[in-house]
């Protein structure tokens, strides 16, 4: 029913996409892979008219566009959830996914509200129609966004990685409804990192590499192993780093904290060490570390850094003694968007390049260079706004941040939320090199087999306070889950 011919889109410096060649058949679930950077989103683009082409067409049945334009994609039934999310803050759930349309402007907000809540219960999401979006966490904001493109009748749904965002839970209510619209005869054309995710649900998956087309493939009649070898052009091992825990000195102390709807936690965190933050959604990990990284305010409660009390009233108190956040909503609260990759890398580390409230340029930029090239960070030049490169890549820009300011206590919140395959590998080994020089790091992740696999301790929090902890030998997907649901571990 789709079928792209020699598609080309040329950015300044790269050629996100090379005379690609594609076809989805109708009523398949068409996953399309391919690491940071291979040109995933931008197809997309094109195919929603939100970018237009250099070259090539778009075939929908038998009309051939040359450019497409959001009118003429969205009556040819094309609806898409980008990568990053595209919601009004200020207005509600209602509006917002009515947004745009004519429903919006003529029916009263109780219409509204009731049309809405239709299809929230249609779907099984459990959201108010009347809550206002930006008071939402980011997976209740993607469950918005998923609301607002299947209820505009599409024939073709395009997903780019809705499940980023996602725990388990939702990644399961989330499938419920891919295989509900699969069933009404719509085509889904999903990208994901997550392989797993691909297999579960795809029936054919295509390979992008470096703007390339590389091939099409039965989701059945291949493996892991095939993918990302098609993906990244050599073998990975799937294993995660090994190392040896030696507990060094206490590091962090947080006691009894409460605020920011998490309540009475306590917890210390030891040089060297990972420890894993577990739970679902909502369950308090994020406003854990928030109210630690002083984002937030604590109503009680006490921090003690190296064994000393602290007093954190901002995210500057808390790099003033050493503690940093990598934050899951990067776009929000993780980077300048429109600044340069040098500005964000070199945000928080002045001290490496400025002498008395002098900057050197040169210097900044070697700094900024050092980070590149340790997280292989793709950008045709450094002085690129962080806003034009693909959500990988600025991620990875996100952790450059922190990692260069050279902090003692990380918090790294989903930190390979939308990172490839290849680039995960490189940020775990990061994370652990940060470990083995003696820096403790409080990992918040909801993809599970990363959490055990990383982690020397597991924290699982159940409704803003801690269920309980998992030391190495209770480490089980069901241990976490169990505890995750409010209910306690059996001893062993
Ligand atoms: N507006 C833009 N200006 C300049 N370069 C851009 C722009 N948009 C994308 N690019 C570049 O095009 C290439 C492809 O980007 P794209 O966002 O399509 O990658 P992707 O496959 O979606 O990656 P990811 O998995 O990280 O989301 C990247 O090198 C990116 O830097
Ligand atoms: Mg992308």
């Amino acid at each position: 029913m789709l079928k792209l011919m020699n598609l080309t889109k040329i950015y300044p410096g790269v050629k996100a996409l090379d005379a690609v060649c594609l076809s989805v058949k109708d009523g398949e679930v068409h996953a399309l892979l391919g690491e940071n950077g291979a040109g995933k989103s931008t197809l997309i683009k094109l195919i929603a008219g939100a970018v237009q082409p250099d070259g090539g067409t778009i075939c929908f049945d038998d009309r051939v566009y040359e450019r497409m334009t959001p009118q003429t994609a969205r009556e040819e039934g094309v609806a898409v959830i980008y990568q990053e999310l595209n919601l009004c803050e200020p207005l509600t759930v209602a509006e917002n996914i009515f947004l745009g349309r004519p429903q919006g402007r003529l029916y009263s907000q109780k219409k509204l509200n009731a049309l809405a809540q239709e299809i929230l219960d249609e779907y099984g999401f459990v959201l108010s129609p009347k809550a206002r979006v930006g008071d939402l966490s980011p997976a209740q904001q993607q469950l918005v966004e998923i609301c607002k493109a299947i209820s505009n009748e599409a024939k073709i749904l395009i997903m780019d990685e809705p499940t980023s965002s996602l725990a388990s839970q939702e990644v399961t209510l989330l499938f419920n409804v891919i295989a509900k619209l699969k069933a009404e005869g719509v085509t889904i054309i999903y990208i994901s990192h997550r392989l797993d995710e691909v297999f579960e649900i795809s029936d054919r998956v295509s390979v992008l590499r470096d703007g390339q087309y590389v091939t099409t493939l039965n989701t059945a009649d291949t493996d892991r192993q095939q993918l990302v070898k098609l993906m990244v052009g050599r073998e990975l091992s799937d294993a995660y780093p090994q190392r040896t825990w030696k507990p060094g000195v206490c590091l962090l102390q947080v006691e009894h904290l409460s605020g920011n709807s998490v309540e009475d936690i306590s917890f210390e965190l030891h040089a060297g060490e990972i420890l894993g933050f577990a739970g679902l959604v909502g369950c308090g990990r994020t406003e854990t570390a928030q109210l630690v990284c002083g984002a937030k305010k604590a109503d009680s409660g006490s921090i003690r850094v190296h064994g000393k009390p602290v007093k954190i009233h901002s995210p500057v108190d808390a790099i003033a003694h050493g503690i940093g956040l990598i934050p899951e909503d990067r776009k929000e609260q993780g980077c300048i968007q429109f600044a340069s990759v040098t500005f964000n890398t070199t945000l928080i580390c002045k001290d490496k390049f400025c002498t008395y409230g002098v900057i050197n340029e040169k210097k900044r930029r070697a700094v900024a260079q050092q980070y590149k090239e340790a997280l292989n960070i793709k950008v045709p030049s450094l002085n690129q706004a962080v806003i034009n490169l693909s959500g990988g890549n600025q991620q990875k820009v996100v952790v450059a941040k922190t990692m260069a300011a050279d902090l003692e206590i990380v918090f790294f919140d989903e930190p390979t939320k939308g990172i490839d395959v290849g680039a995960k590998q490189e940020i775990y080994q990061l994370i652990n090199a940060m470990a083995s020089e003696g820096k403790a790091i409080v990992m918040i992740s909801s993809d599970m087999e990363e959490i055990l696999g990383m982690s020397d301790r597991i924290i699982v929090l159940y409704e803003g306070r801690i269920a309980g902890e998992l030391s190495r030998d209770q480490f089980s997907q069901e241990n976490i889950l169990t505890l995750a649901s409010g209910m306690e571990v059996s001893a062993k």
